[in-house]
């Protein structure tokens, strides 16, 4: 692993209309090691040093979209779920770019493993990749997301937070509840605790009577541990005189969290969800 702390070596991404500067070393090929900037085809994710081999390349490349099968669209928005096993280079190509902006994820298991979720924004020129995440095809820690990251250029637009609710959604429809692989970075940890407590405030909110962690847990598919160390945190875990565990449901006090937590969750429309867990 010491290879993955060496210093950048990669400073600048082309990725369609964007010039990116990188935040981390990634592990590319030896030939492609200190490039001073590596050009991605925006639609398969191949990498050149020069700009002229890019331009040759786009006038073959007929992707116009991610690999894979559209699972979801919204609007702009629609999300590609690509298999790791069926476009092996696409996604080892995607994990190099993402390693630029990920500190301590090794990224380089095997992608057969994986399942990667792509958000894009089309248009008239295509679908255009925002952000993504991956996921283990199994996991027995319960994992439902390994990786994310949205391209410094989109974020802190919310899309953050799609895509977790997104990987929320897709454990709604297998019937476990999820967590995110750890260790999470900075900006993770964030997210997350930005996405559960506004979930949780909100179901709480709608709630008069008393409901439990693990129902709680049922309903937004996330796991226990995070549903009881969010509301811990809130202050919202609370006992009875008899010592029995109890979730605070009192409206002023939820309000008050409500506001402080400012506007609510990116909505998936679950309608618009095609997807059947994978087997
Ligand atoms: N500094 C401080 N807070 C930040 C931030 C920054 N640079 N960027 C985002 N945030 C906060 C937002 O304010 C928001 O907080 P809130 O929930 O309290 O409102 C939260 O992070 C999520 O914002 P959102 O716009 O939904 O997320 P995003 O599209 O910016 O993506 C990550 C969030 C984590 C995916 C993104 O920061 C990223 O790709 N980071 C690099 C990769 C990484 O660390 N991935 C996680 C580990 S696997
Ligand atoms: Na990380």
């Amino acid at each position: 692993h010491e290879k993955l702390t060496k210093v950048k070596n990669i400073e600048f991404i082309e990725l369609g209309r964007y010039e990116i500067e990188t935040w981390y070393f990634s592990p590319f090929p030896e030939e492609f090691d200190n490039s001073p900037k590596l050009y991605f085809c925006e639609f398969c994710l191949n990498y050149v040093q020069h700009k002229e081999q890019l331009q040759r390349h786009m006038r073959k490349c007929d992707l116009r979209h991610p690999p894979g099968n559209e699972i979801y669209r919204s609007g702009t928005l629609s999300m590609f779920e690509v298999d790791g096993n069926d476009n092996r280079v696409y996604c080892q190509n995607l994990c190099y770019m993402a390693k630029l902006f990920l500190d301590h994820k090794t990224l380089l298991d095997d992608v057969d493993y994986f399942l990667f979720y792509i958000l894009c924004e089309c248009d008239d020129r295509g679908c255009h990749m925002v952000a993504y995440f991956s996921k283990e095809k199994q996991s027995e820690q319960y994992y439902n997301l390994a990786c994310i990251l949205t391209l410094p250029p989109y974020q802190r637009k919310g899309y953050g937070k799609f895509l977790i609710a997104f990987s929320y959604e897709l454990s709604k429809k297998e019937g476990i509840a999820g967590t995110p692989e750890k260790p999470l970075s900075d900006l993770g940890k964030v997210s997350y605790k930005g996405y559960w407590t506004r979930v949780l405030l909100e179901i709480l909110k709608k709630k008069d009577c008393m409901i439990s962690v693990r129902e709680l847990s049922q309903t937004t598919a996330i796991r226990p541990d995070d549903v009881f160390c969010t509301l811990k945190d809130l202050n919202l875990i609370q006992y009875t005189p008899e010592g029995m565990q109890y979730v605070c449901t009192d409206h002023n006090i939820l309000d008050s969290h409500l506001k402080a937590a400012g506007p609510g969750v990116p909505k998936i429309d679950a309608s618009k969800l095609m997807w059947t867990p994978y087997k």
